[in-house]
């Protein structure tokens, strides 16, 4: 499997093989970290990770594992650069990718990061934009497979937002490797049409299915695998938390959400997450809403069944397969 030279900006680009092939490198590179055993095959490489947003764990794991790769990192903040400011993307990719060999974008539309790769010559590796999180998928489909043994099969059911790149690269990771999608949320917030067309394509391809459903207890029922995020992502106005809070506290993932998923169903979550009131924001909207936890109750995301620090520690394991796989020698 040849991936040098690509860019990492969808799933939607990688075919099944090539995103098992990732997967396998990150279990490999996994083991060796574990070993202490050094895979510091790109010394004297270079790569700058852009954040036009913030971060903590998609940075960590660029950096650490940029570092265990033997490479050094520039790390470029929201307010530290030029970007989009006084220098266009087109000239920022032009000026970057003479300087590294690969670039990590993490911001707001998906045509930003696919402008930047279209002009940088190295790789660009997309570390968030409004519609995708494809590294994010990495570590996912990771956790769950070593949790499971296999991913074929699996029912995972996503609650809440399914329209942002949480619910849109979680369908497209599913229905690509044979696991069975469902979107459970109102109806407003399923993934646009065009986005569910092309990923049934897919689901068709792996023999698995794509569910919408407003019904939380038939959206559950059986799942494998009960994943959330946030109801309000980086970027959106404050204006809109009364709305979300409204639409989506039915899809809140409680006990009860547990029980009827089945007796072996694990819970996941990107992170952060709002599961009681030790956040500022937390705090805030608990105060300003009278809740004392978000898209999921402090009981389950304390839970055995929750799995999100392993899944958390894959990001920097898959992040660095990424970048071993589509790096030049
Ligand atoms: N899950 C995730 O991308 O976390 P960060 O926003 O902390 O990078
Ligand atoms: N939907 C969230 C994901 C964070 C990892 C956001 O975009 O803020």
């Amino acid at each position: 499997m040849d991936l040098k030279g690509r860019n990492f900006l969808t799933l939607k680009d990688f075919s099944p093989e090539e995103i098992e092939y990732l997967l396998d490198l990150a279990e490999e590179l996994k083991e060796k970290k574990k070993k202490g055993i050094p895979v510091d095959i790109y010394r004297g490489k270079n790569v700058a990770l852009i954040f036009e947003k913030t971060s903590t764990r998609t940075r960590c794991s660029f950096e650490v594992a940029a570092h265990d790769l033997g490479m050094g990192t520039t790390y470029l903040e929201p307010a530290s650069s030029q970007i989009g400011k006084k220098e266009s993307i087109a000239d920022t990719a032009r000026v970057l990718g003479r300087i590294y060999e690969g670039i990590e974008y993490r911001g707001y539309g998906q045509e930003i990061v696919e402008e930047l790769a279209r002009y940088a010559g190295v790789p660009v590796w997309n570390g968030l934009t409004n519609e995708y999180h494809p590294t994010q998928m990495l570590a996912d489909l990771l956790t769950i497979r070593e949790h499971y043994g296999r991913l074929k099969g699996i029912r995972l059911v996503y609650m809440g937002d399914a329209r942002y790149n949480m619910g849109n690269s979680l369908m497209i990771a599913c229905s690509k490797m044979g696991l069975d999608f469902v979107a459970c949320a109102p109806e407003k917030y399923f993934p646009n049409g065009e986005l569910v067309d092309q990923c049934r394509k897919y689901a068709e391809a792996s023999g698995s299915s794509i569910t919408l459903t407003e019904d939380v207890s038939e959206g559950t029922r059986g799942a494998d695998v009960v994943y959330t995020d946030v109801w309000v992502s980086m970027g959106e106005p404050d204006e809109v938390w009364e709305e979300r809070i409204r639409d989506l506290s039915p899809y809140r993932v409680t006990k009860e959400i547990m029980e009827n998923a089945g007796p072996e169903a694990i819970f996941l979550h990107c992170l952060p997450s709002f599961h009681d009131l030790k956040t500022k924001i937390g705090l805030e909207m608990g105060q300003r809403f009278g809740i004392t936890e978000m898209e999921v109750t402090d009981e389950v995301f304390e839970s055995a069944r929750s799995k999100v620090f392993d899944e958390a520690e894959n990001r920097m394991h898959t992040i660095k397969a990424v970048m071993a796989a589509t790096l030049g020698e």
